[in-house]
């Protein structure tokens, strides 16, 4: 597929009804909002539409002509089949965002039931929200290997470790590959890592709460500690991307930066020196600082993604948490005089 010079899509695509689930995540809610804005007609599905916590959805640009909301629950296939009914496409975003492992069978089951309804709708095409975890947790990977959409964790490591969230995502994505194969489905799966940014809904998300305890310095100490990170809005863009370009499909990760947590929280502190952020790392006994590894984020790129700078989705993060009364707004002390 030849690279795309940027990230803007190309003419706008058919008015297509296409079905997102999950529609009032932190991300799905992105997702909704990129598809209302490129035109599509979009049904969200949640198990709870009318809840105050999906709101936001209908304030959308777009949403009162193109958004509608229905109820659905992914191990109620049922209820699926009617959500696709209709629909051109559908974006898989709901997954249980829990490490128990009594809900790796909603992630893996749930996921059989989209598929197999999609298939039964007449759905062409289906995007799948797996994540990094299906990828990185692999102990035996080289620090100096490449990690790229190749890499997959490893199971029993996972497993050994309680990691049962990346256990649910890889089992996931395992079982939306076979069901599309034997399905004659058309199937582009996005990876993003820990997805960072404002937020369209109210509700405080993972990875805002993470932040959100280092600005109030209810954090005391960061680990000496690696991961991945990249912009709701881009991973939101990256779905869109998988789904429309011709001859996507397969996986695609999204990572736009890997840090250590010291750069991670050297960044808080820059942006908002006035808030209580720690400097402190908890493993201050000699251990050697964990090694920022490579990742490749090319197949995004060359499909027309440009990477937002993890300081950009920082700062409106902590501005979004500000304005929706997360966080109490703290003026930046004038420098002193010298
Ligand atoms: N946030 C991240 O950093 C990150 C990184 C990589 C991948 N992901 C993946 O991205 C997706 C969305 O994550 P998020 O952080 O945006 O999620 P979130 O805000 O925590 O919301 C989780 C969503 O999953 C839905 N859900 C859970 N169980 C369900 C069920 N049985 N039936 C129907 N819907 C169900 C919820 O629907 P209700 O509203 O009905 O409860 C909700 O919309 C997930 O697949 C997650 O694994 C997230």
């Amino acid at each position: 597929m030849p690279p795309f010079p940027d990230a803007n899509y190309g003419e706008p695509p058919p008015p297509q009804l296409v079905c997102v689930t999950g529609a009032g995540s932190f991300i799905g809610s992105w997702v909704v909002n990129e598809l209302l804005l490129r035109g599509y007609r979009v049904r969200g599905t949640a198990r709870d539409p009318g809840d105050s916590k999906n709101a936001h959805l209908l304030e959308l640009q777009g949403a009162e002509e193109k958004l509608s909301l229905c109820r659905a629950d992914i191990m109620d296939p049922e209820s699926l089949r009617s959500a696709f009914s209709g629909c051109h496409g559908v974006f898989h975003v709901a997954s249980p965002m829990s490490n128990d492992p009594e809900l790796l069978a909603v992630a893996v089951d749930g996921t059989r039931n989209v598929m197999n309804a999609a298939a039964d709708e007449g759905v062409c095409r289906v995007v799948l929200t797996s994540s990094y975890a299906a990828a990185h947790m692999d102990p035996n990977r080289s620090p100096d290997a490449v990690l790229d959409e190749t890499c997959w964790s490893d199971y029993t490591f996972c497993k050994q470790t309680d990691n049962w969230y990346c256990c649910a995502k890889m089992m996931a994505e395992i079982t939306a590959t076979e069901e599309a194969a034997k399905l004659g489905l058309q199937l582009a799966v996005v990876l993003p890592c820990i997805t960072m940014g404002p937020m369209l809904q109210q509700a405080l998300n993972f990875s805002n709460l993470h932040i959100r305890r280092y600005l109030m310095g209810t954090k005391k100490t960061y680990p000496n500690a690696v991961a991945a990170y990249v912009d709701v809005r881009d991973v939101a863009r990256a779905h869109v991307l998988a789904y429309e370009r011709p001859g996507a499909g397969g996986r695609y990760l999204c990572v736009g930066a890997v840090l250590h947590r010291a750069q991670l929280v050297g960044m808080i502190k820059e942006l908002f020196p006035q808030y209580p952020v720690t400097a402190k790392c908890d493993d201050e006994d000699g251990k050697p600082m964990a090694r920022p590894y490579k990742f490749s984020n090319q197949r995004l790129k060359d499909l027309g993604l440009e990477f937002t700078p993890l300081e950009k989705s920082l700062y409106e993060a902590v501005i979004c948490m500000q304005n929706k009364g997360h966080v109490p707004i703290i003026a930046k002390q004038p420098r002193a005089n010298l």
